[in-house]
C-alpha cells in the first residue's frame, strides 16, 4: 500500500485573484471568518502532536494564496525548523513573490509551484479576473526573484484551457530550454468552475505530449516532487516538463496525500469528504490529542477505499466546492 505522508495544508481559502478555473465570478464563496482560520499555534500542535507522529513528513502550502497570510514566514519557519520535516514546499500565484521570495527562502522553504497559465499578459488577465491594472508583470518578477533566490526546483503549473491558453503550448515548454525551471501542464478538472468547463472541457497531456514531441522531441525526466506529475524533458533542456492527467488517468491508487483546509477540516482526497475530521474544533474543544491521533490514523487506513469513491461527481462538473475552497 502506499504510503500516505504527504500533507497539504491550505493557510487561507481567499486569494487575490479570481482564476476563471478556481474561484469563478458568480461562485459560492462563503469565506473562512477570520477567528475560524487555524492559527499558527494550532497548526504546529497538529503537526508535532499528531500528524508526524503517524508518518507525515512532507508538507505543502497552499491556499486560496498561502502568501496573503500574514504570519506566512513565521509558519515556514516553524515547519521548517521541526527536524522531522523531510520536505516543504508551497503552491503561489507568486504575485507578493517579489517582496517575500528572499525572506521564505531565510525560513526554510526552498521549492516552490507557481502558477502562470500565460506568457501574454492579456490572455493571463482574463484568466486570473483582473480587471484593473495588469498582474503578468508583477508575478513575473516574482518568478525572477525566487529564480535568483535559488529555490529549487521551481515549477511553473500551466491549467490547459481549450481556445484560451492552448496555443501557448510551445512557449511555456520552451521556457525549461535554458533555465532550470520545471513546467507542468495539468488538464483542467471541473472543480467548483461549472460554465467554463462545460464551455471549453479539457485537453488530453498525450496531446501536448505529441505536440511538444513534434518540435524537439520528448524523453523521460526526473525532478524532486511529491506529486502525480509524469515527468518528460526535451533533450538537452535544463528543466522538465510535467504532465498532470486526472481527467486522461486515474492516478488515486498512487494517492499518498491528505488535504488541511484553513478551517482545520482534515479531507482525504481532493474529490472527496467521507470521513473528513474537524482538527481544529477538536482541539478548540479540548479532545486529547491522543484522540485526534487515532481519529486520524483511522482516516488513513480508511483513505484507499475512499479514493476511488467520488471520482465520477468530481469529474462531471457537479462538484459544489471550488478548488480555493478544497486547497488545490
Ligand atoms: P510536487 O510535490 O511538486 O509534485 O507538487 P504537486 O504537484 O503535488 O503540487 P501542486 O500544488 O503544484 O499541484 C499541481 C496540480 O496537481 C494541481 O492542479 C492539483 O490540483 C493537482 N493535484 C494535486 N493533488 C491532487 C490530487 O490528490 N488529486 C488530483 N486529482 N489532482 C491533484
Ligand atoms: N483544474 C486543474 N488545476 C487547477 N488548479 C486550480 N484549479 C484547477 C482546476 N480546475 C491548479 C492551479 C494551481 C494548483 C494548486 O491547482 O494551477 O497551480
Ligand atoms: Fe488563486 Fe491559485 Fe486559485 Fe488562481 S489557482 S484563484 S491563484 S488559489
Amino acid at each position: 500500500m502506499n504510503a500516505i505522508d504527504y500533507l497539504r495544508i491550505s493557510l487561507v481559502d481567499r486569494c487575490n485573484f479570481r482564476c476563471q478555473y478556481c474561484m469563478p465570478e458568480g461562485a459560492d464563496l462563503s469565506y473562512v471568518l477570520q477567528q475560524d482560520l487555524i492559527t499558527h499555534d494550532e497548526l504546529l500542535t497538529l503537526l508535532q502532536e499528531v500528524f508526524i507522529p503517524i508518518g507525515f513528513t512532507r508538507f505543502r502550502l497552499t491556499g486560496g494564496e498561502p502568501l496573503i497570510r500574514p504570519d506566512v514566514v513565521e509558519i515556514v519557519r516553524a515547519i521548517a525548523t521541526l527536524p522531522e520535516t523531510q520536505d516543504l514546499s508551497m503552491t503561489t500565484n507568486a504575485f507578493y513573490l517579489e517582496k517575500l521570495a528572499q525572506p521564505l527562502y531565510e525560513a526554510g522553504l526552498r521549492r516552490i509551484n507557481i502558477s502562470l497559465d500565460s506568457l501574454k499578459p492579456d490572455v493571463f488577465d482574463q484568466i486570473i479576473g483582473n480587471r484593473g491594472r495588469t498582474r503578468w508583470q508583477s508575478v513575473w518578477n516574482g518568478i525572477q526573484a525566487a529564480h535568483q533566490v535559488g529555490f529549487n526546483p521551481l515549477k511553473l503549473n500551466v491549467v490547459v484551457i481549450p481556445g484560451v491558453n492552448d496555443s501557448e503550448i510551445l512557449d511555456l515548454a520552451a521556457l525549461s530550454l535554458d533555465r532550470e525551471w520545471h513546467i507542468r501542464f495539468i488538464e483542467f478538472m471541473p472543480i467548483g468552475n461549472g460554465d467554463l468547463f462545460s464551455d471549453r472541457g479539457w485537453v488530453a497531456s498525450e496531446d501536448l505530449r505529441r505536440q511538444i514531441c513534434d518540435r524537439w522531441g520528448l524523453t523521460e525526466g526526473q525532478v524532486r516532487g511529491n506529486g502525480p506529475a509524469d515527468i518528460f524533458q526535451i533533450p538537452g533542456a535544463k528543466g522538465t516538463l510535467g504532465f498532470i492527467s486526472q481527467m486522461s488517468e486515474c492516478f488515486c491508487d498512487r494517492c499518498n496525500r491528505m488535504r488541511l483546509s484553513a478551517d482545520g477540516w482534515l479531507r482525504p482526497c481532493l474529490l472527496n469528504e467521507t470521513g473528513q475530521i474537524d482538527l481544529k474544533g477538536g482541539l478548540r474543544s479540548g479532545v486529547p490529542l491522543s484522540d485526534l491521533r487515532c481519529q486520524v490514523r483511522e482516516l488513513v487506513f480508511l483513505k484507499p477505499e475512499i479514493n476511488y469513491k467520488e471520482r465520477d461527481s468530481g469529474t462531471t462538473g457537479r462538484y459544489a466546492r471550488t478548488m480555493s475552497q478544497i486547497g488545490g
